[in-house]
């Protein structure tokens, strides 16, 4: 006999993810890595909004493997993220935008998992209030790069061996997710069952079920790029965003909206329908955003939306990266839209 719901139930993440445990779908472990970096996002999502008051804006006054001046919270966000991980005892490697190479994390006792994540992703927009994020993917254990962490090992040759481990295609990730810091606290999350959306209630800390199996609309007329380096693209992109301009059919053209962190942009995409794009350009030959732990756990979360991810001409979660910060160009969004831009790229 199926339990009544109560009519005044609420489900948190906390009682979600326990009931994915007891259904087999995740293991004891895994929802031990996911409540971990819920907290961390917690804890991200207060410092995010305090920034001003606490003095954690503006610069680190450090420059990071991918060649940006580090935010002051993004240094915060990756000891924060580092940190939970490391306290779940369940997590075996990291990698993460503002780390170098991946970290060997020597307290995990069971469970290994391989976690890659992006602290803060838009944090230009950190000082301006405007929406920020942080996105993670998690792919199983693979003990033999931690194998030999004895003492005298030396953690380099570790570390080269982890590299290997985390550079998987994203067609493996176990899960994926993103946190936005906006008007709301929205924890998104995937396990390979559907999309489902988590909204933080501030009045008791926990994250509060509010959508699930979310479907992106298999089309839309917006698209966020920024056009501002529209010089800089091939002909056929040139064409393709022209093209976005003309009335149409319907009379209408397509919105512009972007607001420089893809977080944002994206959760937009999913509900809305539409495009994201940060296309390759003659600066930027492979586009600007990292495939590990942004475009690769993005179109993992769109694909279980019923969405696409491409690079243009192929699925963004068939890529192997061949190094850590590998960067790709990314369309991700409803599926027409995708298709529509892959077709002036053929
Ligand atoms: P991050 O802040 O993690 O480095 O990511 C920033 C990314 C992405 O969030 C955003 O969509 C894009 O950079 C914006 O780039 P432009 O400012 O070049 O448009
Ligand atoms: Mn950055
Ligand atoms: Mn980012
Ligand atoms: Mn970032």
């Amino acid at each position: 006999e199926p339990r009544k719901k109560s009519s005044y139930e609420i489900i948190t993440l906390t009682t979600w993810l326990l009931k994915q445990e007891q259904v087999g779908t995740i293991d004891g472990e895994m929802t031990i890595v996911l409540s971990s970096i819920s907290t961390a996002c917690k804890q991200i999502a207060s410092l995010v909004q305090r920034a001003p008051i606490s003095n954690l804006t503006g610069v680190q006054g450090a420059v990071n493997v991918q060649g940006e001046d580090q935010k002051k919270l993004d240094v915060v966000s990756n000891e924060v993220f580092s940190n939970c991980l490391k306290s779940s005892g369940r997590t075996g490697v990291i990698a993460s935008e503002e780390e170098d190479v991946p970290v060997a994390v020597e307290e995990s006792y069971s469970g290994n998992y391989i976690v890659v994540f992006d602290p803060l992703d838009g944090s230009s927009n950190i000082d301006a209030a405007v929406s920020t994020g942080s996105i993670f993917g998690i792919y199983s254990p693979n003990d033999e790069c931690l194998a030999d962490i004895g003492d005298d090992q030396n953690l380099d040759q570790v570390e080269q061996r982890c590299i290997v481990s985390v550079c998987q295609p994203g067609s493996n990730l176990l899960a994926a997710g993103y946190c936005m810091y906006s008007s709301s606290v929205i924890f998104v999350l995937t396990i390979g069952t559907g999309v489902y959306v988590f909204t933080l209630d501030p009045m008791y800390g926990e994250f509060v079920l509010t959508q699930e199996k979310v479907q992106i609309p298999k089309s839309g007329k917006i698209y966020a790029f920024n056009e501002g380096n529209y010089a800089l693209w091939d002909d056929k992109l040139k064409s393709y965003m022209d093209s976005l301009k003309e009335p149409g059919s319907s009379g209408k053209p397509y919105s512009a909206r972007y607001i420089g962190s893809l977080v944002g942009d994206f959760h937009r995409t999913l509900l809305y329908g539409g495009i994201y794009g940060y296309p390759r350009d003659k600066k930027s030959k492979n586009g600007k955003l990292r495939l590990l732990y942004e475009c690769a756990p993005m179109s993992y979360i769109v694909e279980q939306a019923g969405g696409k991810g491409s690079d243009g001409h192929q699925r963004i979660l068939d890529i192997t990266p061949t190094e850590i910060h590998q960067r790709v160009p990314l369309y991700i969004g409803s599926v027409d839209e995708v298709e529509k831009v892959e077709k002036f790229l053929a």
